[in-house]
């Protein structure tokens, strides 16, 4: 290991509000003594407590790349959580890029997911495929996890909302049964490539399995014996899934948009008819290494977040 690989880590994505890996990434660098950076688009009072924890923060936009050459400076480490949505490809051709021009050769660590290609049928995904092309073949040091699971965060975002209020969610996973992982074990994986970089040294991109395979109809039990409420799981076509999802769209606080819903209904359609490109293996073992404790359930998830799920308070 080089000097330069305990110099500063730089975090996009460090205030994220669906998956929000970021944060745990920061949390495991701050207790491995890392020295972090990270770039916020608003110096808000969410840029305020990164600060109070030690983070330097420096507003800048992936999307605007004149922002990222100061930040990416003598970095020896850089951590990308870009959202589920448009313009993924912009904002890692611009990382690539300053990489290029600085002539400095921080590891990248991508956060990325298992159905990227350049023929995926959900636009994010091709994006991805792009972006993370440019930063290969502009000879980044970098890593990509292509996380091969869903988040049990999803479920929150896109169901928490009816199931609270009806106990009734739907959408177009069918019978399937695809694998699953929460965001802070994905984020642990992130935070060992960032750490250990010989972890992933054999290619530039990997496929991380997920922790266990859940059909809707499975999430919904967990669900009603963890709230004690009766939360059923309906099947509707991703046509039907998209109109629910677009109506929902506008309570979301910016988070859903066209194209994350987009990616999820087709990814979830591609799951239920059995055309997916990802792999539907788990692999708890890995996960357990790689956290060093045993990998979060969607149990355990639920017992996390009991309340957003429409439980009644326990009495004191
Ligand atoms: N959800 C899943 O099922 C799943 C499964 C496997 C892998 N993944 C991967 O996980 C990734 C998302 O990670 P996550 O859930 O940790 O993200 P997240 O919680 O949605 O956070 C996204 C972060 O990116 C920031 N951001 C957005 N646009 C930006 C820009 N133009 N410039 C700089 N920062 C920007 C946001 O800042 P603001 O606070 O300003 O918005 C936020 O801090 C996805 O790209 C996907 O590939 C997801």
């Amino acid at each position: 290991m080089s000097s330069n690989d305990q110099g500063p880590v730089l975090i996009f994505g460090a205030t994220g509000r669906h998956g929000g890996t970021g944060a745990r990434v920061i949390e495991r660098l701050k207790a491995a003594g890392r020295s972090v950076r990270a770039v916020v688009r608003t110096d808000d009072g969410r840029a305020e407590q990164l600060r109070q924890s030690g983070v330097r923060t420096m507003v800048g936009n992936m999307h605007d790349r004149r922002t990222l050459v100061p930040a990416l400076e003598g970095v020896s480490s850089v951590y990308v959580a870009y959202p589920v949505a448009a313009g993924v490809a912009l904002a890692l051709a611009n990382v690539a890029s300053v990489i290029h021009e600085l002539g400095s050769s921080p590891h990248v660590v991508v956060n990325s997911h298992g159905t990227v290609a350049l023929d995926s049928p959900s636009g994010i995904s091709r994006e991805f495929a792009i972006g993370e092309e440019l930063l290969v073949r502009l000879g980044v040091n970098v890593t990509v996890l292509r996380v091969s699971a869903f988040f049990y965060e999803n479920v929150l975002l896109a169901h928490s909302g009816t199931i609270r209020e009806t106990g009734v969610f739907a959408n177009c996973f069918g019978d399937s049964r695809p694998p699953w992982i929460s965001a802070t074990d994905a984020a642990d994986l992130f935070a060992v490539a960032l750490l250990e970089p010989s972890t992933y040294a054999g290619s530039p991109i990997v496929y991380p399995p997920g922790y266990e395979r859940l059909s809707h109809q499975e999430i919904a039990d967990i669900i009603s014996e963890e709230t004690g409420r009766d939360v059923r799981y309906q099947y509707i076509t991703q046509d039907e899934w998209i109109g629910q999802l677009t109506a929902a769209a506008v309570h979301s606080g910016g988070l859903v948009s066209d194209a994350m819903i987009q990616h999820l209904t087709t990814h979830a359609r591609m799951t239920e008819d059995n055309t997916t490109i990802a792999r539907m293996d788990v692999d708890p073992s890995a996960l357990a290494t790689a956290s060093g404790r045993p990998p979060l359930s969607f149990r355990d998830f639920v017992k996390q977040h009991r309340a957003a799920f429409g439980a009644v308070p326990e009495e004191p």
